[in-house]
């Protein structure tokens, strides 16, 4: 999303829905776009596994995996867009904080999804964040990009 228009978007959830739903063309729409992640995993994992939404937004990544039955944990710095979620996914269970830095403990998840986000990071924090992931996987977890 261009920048001047990321902050306008956070606020108005009409030019979000928008723009999701006008970039997300070339993937099929933008309920395939949401089920990217969950399609490419869920076979791998066991049912019920602790999964994490990094940059969770207001849920909506997470919530074909909420209907798969999985444990979904949504992490995001805007307590506006954990609000919605909440709203949204009440089964959502949502960390305010940096993905940079998430206050969740080491090897706590199966899978880790980060949607629609890695490419906000400049270079250095981008780093920290996958960084931040490969702490927060069990040995053998996923970690998936749709981006
Ligand atoms: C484009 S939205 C994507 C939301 C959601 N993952 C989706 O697929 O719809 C990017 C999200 O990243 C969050 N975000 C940006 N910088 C962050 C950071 N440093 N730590 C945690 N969340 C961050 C924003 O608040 C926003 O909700």
């Amino acid at each position: 999303m261009t920048s001047f228009l990321r902050p306008l978007a956070y606020r108005y959830r009409w030019i979000y829905d928008t723009v999701t739903a006008v970039s997300s063309l070339s993937v099929g729409g933008v309920e395939h776009l949401r089920g990217l992640g969950v399609d490419a995993l869920h076979s791998r994992l066991q049912t019920g596994a602790a999964v994490l939404d990094l940059c969770c937004g207001s849920g909506e990544a997470a919530a074909p995996w909420l209907a798969k039955g999985f444990q979904v944990t949504g992490l995001d710095v805007s307590p506006l867009a954990l609000s919605l979620a909440a709203q949204r996914h009440p089964d959502l269970i949502r960390v305010e904080g940096l993905a940079e830095d998430p206050p969740l403990a080491d090897a706590s998840f199966d899978a880790i999804q980060l949607s629609v986000a890695l490419h906000e990071f400049p270079r250095r924090e981008r780093e920290q964040v996958l960084q931040a992931c490969l702490r927060l996987l069990r040995p053998g977890g996923w970690l998936v990009l749709v981006d």
